[in-house]
This record gives structure tokens, C-alpha cells and sequence, in this order.
């Protein structure tokens, strides 16, 4: 693991996935933290299946190799630990108030509307070539976002404003994302994973505090009361009369995301 300065950057003009590059980059033996930079995808990947619209130049994509040696039980957690990451580098690059949606969306705004997603492809799972690929989806500039998304999605560049004349700087907010997950991932291996969750509790604060939500699952629609983050990543819920802990999937947030 490099300790000092930042591990490469490989940057691209056009790719059809950063995920998949860094997933064939991992393979050569780089670098922990080595990252791969695209100025456009062409079949960039989503959470559950989604594809996520990556237009030239209006977002930032980067996947960032991480090799979970040491973290056993808590590699699940690095998908919570780069949502803190991002979140904490926008915050910082831009002074937006950012909150985190479960798992690792990065949202502003009432209702929320999504600045950053995050995507976590691993392979070799359970050998000594671990590798787990965080993949960064920052929204920079407004787009022509196609209709489904148009008004639940936002920029970075719309939501400063008027007031702010120039657009943040791109390499500044690259070495932000890679220094926080450095350093998020750094907790976990040290043990200081309370530090991890806790952060990312006071960001995602609004949608854990006794938030209605909804979702589906084998017993269909359901609809409960959020109430908070399980120490092993799960979103706390009541519903029907008892706790449940949701691991996966998606989950609408009534009074704060848009159905
Ligand atoms: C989400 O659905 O919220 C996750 C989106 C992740 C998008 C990023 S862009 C860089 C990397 N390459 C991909 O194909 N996806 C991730």
C-alpha cells in the first residue's frame, strides 16, 4: 500500500467502464489506491443493474482499486466508507451541505437529488488477489439527463449557483475522493471502524431518525420506519411490529426522495 504521496492516476479520454478498467488494471498488481479516470463512458454501470449516464465532460468518473488485505469481516464496509469518502471530498471542494442516502448516494436538497452514486464491483473474492473496485460517479455539470432522471438528479455546478463563478477544479476534487477513501479505508484497518460509522451517521442523519421508507422484498412492498445504521452496514428498520435490517436493494425514503 503506498503510505506517501497519491498512488497513479491512469486517466482516459473515452471508456466503456472505468470499473472494468481498474477491475483488468488490479490484475497487473498496481498499487492500492492506483485510480483509473475517464473523461466519458460509454456503457458506465449503476447500482442494480442501472446504467449510469455519463455524458463527456459533465462528471466525474473514476474507479479507485482498493485490496481489502486485513479488513476480513469489515470488506463490506468499505462500500459505506466511500460514500463518507465522497461525501466529506465534495463537501470540502465545494462547501455544499451534502448528506449520504443508505447506502452511498450523495444527495442535497429537499427532496433529495443526487450529486454522486457509487458503485463497488469486487473479484477474487476469498483469495490472496482480493480486489474490490470502488467506482465514483460525480455529477459536475447540469446535462440533458434523460427524462427518469431529470428531476432527481443534480450537479455540483448547478447547486453552487450564481454566486460561484468558476466550475470546482476536477483535479482537486479527484485527489480529494482518493485521499478520503485512503483514509476512510485506513480506519477500517485500524480497527476504527466506529469512527467510519459514525461519520457516515451524522451525514445520513435525515434518512435514519425515525424516516418512513419503503421497499420491496420476498414478502413484497413494505413500508417501516427507519431508525438507524447497523454496526455491520444494514439499514435499521421497524416494520410491522418488529426490527428488520435491510443489506441490499432499494429503498424510497417518503418525505425526502422523490417516489
Ligand atoms: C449508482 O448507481 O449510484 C452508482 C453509480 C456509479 C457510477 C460510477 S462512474 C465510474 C464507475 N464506472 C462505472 O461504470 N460506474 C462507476
Amino acid at each position: 500500500m503506498a503510505s506517501g504521496g497519491l498512488p497513479p492516476v491512469v486517466y482516459y479520454r473515452d471508456v466503456e467502464s472505468t470499473n472494468d478498467v481498474a477491475l483488468a488494471l488490479a490484475s497487473s498488481g498496481v498499487p492500492e489506491f492506483t485510480a483509473v479516470l475517464a473523461d466519458v463512458q460509454q456503457t458506465g454501470r449503476g447500482r442494480l443493474g442501472r446504467s449510469w449516464f455519463s455524458p463527456a465532460g459533465a462528471g466525474l468518473y473514476l474507479s479507485v482499486i482498493v485490496r481489502p488485505e486485513g479488513l476480513d469481516a469489515r470488506t463490506p464496509l468499505i462500500t459505506l466508507a466511500a460514500g463518507v469518502a465522497v461525501a466529506l471530498a465534495i463537501a470540502d471542494a465545494s462547501d455544499l451541505r451534502v448528506e449520504l442516502k443508505w447506502p452511498n448516494d450523495v444527495v442535497i436538497g429537499r427532496p433529495w437529488r443526487k450529486l454522486a452514486g457509487i458503485l463497488c464491483e469486487a473479484s477474487a473474492v476469498g483469495t490472496s488477489d482480493a480486489v474490490v473496485v470502488v467506482g465514483i460517479g460525480v455529477n459536475l455539470l447540469p446535462a440533458a439527463y434523460p427524462a427518469e432522471l431529470a428531476d432527481r438528479a443534480t450537479s455540483i455546478d448547478r447547486e453552487r449557483g450564481v454566486w460561484c463563478d468558476r466550475p470546482i477544479a476536477r483535479a482537486g476534487l479527484v485527489a480529494g475522493c482518493i485521499q478520503q477513501l485512503r483514509e476512510q479505508v485506513r480506519r477500517l484497518r485500524a480497527d476504527e471502524t466506529a469512527l467510519v460509522l459514525d461519520r457516515w451517521r451524522e451525514l445520513g442523519r435525515a434518512g435514519l431518525d425515525g424516516a418512513p421508507v419503503q421497499w420491496t422484498d420476498e414478502r413484497g412492498p413494505c413500508r417501516g420506519i427507519a431508525y438507524g445504521l447497523g454496526d455491520d452496514g444494514a439499514l435499521l428498520v421497524r416494520h410491522a411490529g418488529r426490527q428488520d435490517r435491510l443489506v441490499a436493494g432499494d429503498v424510497v425514503w417518503e418525505r425526502l426522495s422523490r417516489v
